[in-house]
């Protein structure tokens, strides 16, 4: 689908908006929810293609995970640890880097059963011996093409190790794969990482009743104790801040904007954008702040203002890896040259990012310098309409919307229905928050 976006005729963005449910959080109240003993009702799930894809890979284990209809709670009826069956077919995981992971270790330790799992042409050239490696450590057998590190990817399921496993990457995807091999393994297992990524897995599996300890340097470590049962619980799915990331952005570049987005997840483990944007002199307030369901939340809002090029770089880019695409639209308009490194995480995202980034916002007229791990953004740069392109990625897609909202004249984007992996509702948004 081919998009058009921005006009000459300049429009502003006003009014309040309210982010669909945190992808992470979603995946994980399935996940947790299927191997849970009893009922888990899950409020504010994201009602999107990722989140579809792990629902779908349950219920073909035989997890009853009920109809996901947007506004309504979702109910999981669990199957226990160790109840998952062996599936009749493939698992799909999509466009999902999450589905694929987590299961990955879910499944290894599911003995004498057989898995197979793939995903979309993005998924399939993705890495996943970052997590196989770790879980070959504690006894796993995983099979998958360049051996093992590309799906198709086939589990045999056996009895895992309890170990001390140290993580080659600070990925919350990898971290929570191994979390969940080590719920049923045969003895306590530690995992540490390099740098501390999202602790959504951590959180929830304590609130459904894992033996879990975080601690360490740095909170780099976790240990799990199994022999644990986890109950079914009631989930509330904040708004997720890699969505609302989009409206931040858009709001404080855009010359009259005055946004409110509501019911914000404020997990210091991904509020690394909030940091960034006040180094960049952003007018940003958090109001109401709360909690809810274990975890921070609050509604912000953003206005536009003249704002100052950033550096980021070190244990900031895990608490900011989805938003980095947005950022670097931020930096054009900024007054400094902005820097982005040790960022090499992005080229294994849904697409290159900091490739496609670099790509996409050069045609609208951008002053980017691609290295190895980052980028260097020469900002008060006039961006212009272009023939863009998401390259398929749902969050290149929107960044590139939010670019076009400041760029002179029109711009036409392709694939633009890529928006539809995190926030399938985010065109209406635009549309709604323009008039
Ligand atoms: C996610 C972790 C991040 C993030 C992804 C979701 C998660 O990936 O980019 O969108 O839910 O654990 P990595 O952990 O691989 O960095």
């Amino acid at each position: 689908m081919t998009l058009e976006l921005g006009s000459t005729t300049a429009r502003s963005l006003r009014g309040s908006v309210r982010v669909p449910g945190d992808k992470s959080i979603s995946h994980r109240a399935l996940l947790f929810g299927a191997i849970a003993e009893g009922e888990t009702r899950i409020e504010g799930l994201l009602p999107a293609e990722d989140p579809l894809s792990t629902a779908a890979c349950l219920r073909a284990m035989g997890a009853d995970v009920g109809p996901i209809v947007a506004g309504e709670p979702v109910l999981v009826r669990g199957v226990g640890l160790d109840g998952l069956t062996e599936p009749e077919s493939i698992l799909d995981c999509g466009n999902s880097g999450t589905t694929m992971r987590l299961l990955l270790g879910l499944l290894a330790g599911r003995s004498g059963r057989h898995f197979v799992l793939t995903g979309d042409d993005s998924l399939r050239r993705r890495p996943m011996a970052r997590v196989a490696i770790p879980l070959a450590a504690m006894g796993a057998t995983i099979a998958g093409r360049a051996g093992g590190n590309y799906a198709p990817l086939a589990i045999q399921g056996r009895r895992l190790h309890g170990d001390t496993v140290t993580t080659p990457v600070a990925s919350a995807q990898v971290k929570s794969a191994l979390l969940l091999a080590a719920l049923t393994a045969d003895g306590p297992t530690t995992v540490i990482e390099p740098a501390r990524s999202r602790d959504h897995s951590e959180r929830m599996l304590r609130a459904f009743g894992a033996d879990l300890e975080v601690g360490g340097e740095g909170n780099r470590s976790v240990i799990v104790r199994p022999g644990a049962v986890l109950r079914g619980q009631h989930v509330v799915v904040p708004g997720d801040i890699s969505s609302a990331a989009f409206w931040l952005v858009a709001g404080a570049i855009t010359p009259g904007a005055d946004l409110t987005v509501e019911n914000v997840g404020l997990n210091p483990t991904r509020t690394g954008i909030l940091e960034v944007l006040e180094q960049m002199g952003a007018a940003i307030e958090i109001l109401n702040p709360r909690q809810m369901a274990g975890e921070p939340v609050g509604d912000l809002r953003v206005s536009h203002g003249p704002l100052r090029a950033f550096a980021i770089e070190g244990d900031l880019i895990p608490r900011l890896v989805d938003e980095i695409p947005v950022l670097a639209v931020a930096a054009c308009v900024a007054e400094g040259v902005s820097t982005i490194r040790g960022a090499e995480e992005l080229r294994v995202k849904e697409t290159d990012r900091l490739a496609v980034m670099a790509r996409q916002l050069g045609a609208m007229g951008a002053r980017l310098e691609e290295h190895p791990d980052g980028l260097t953004i020469s900002g008060g740069v006039a961006l212009r309409g272009a023939e863009v392109d998401s390259e398929t990625d749902h969050r290149v897609a929107m960044s590139l919307a939010v670019a076009a909202q400041i760029a002179s004249g029109t711009s036409r984007l392709r694939r633009s229905a890529a928006a539809a992996v995190s926030y399938p509702g985010f065109w209406d948004d635009l549309a709604r928050l323009q008039s």
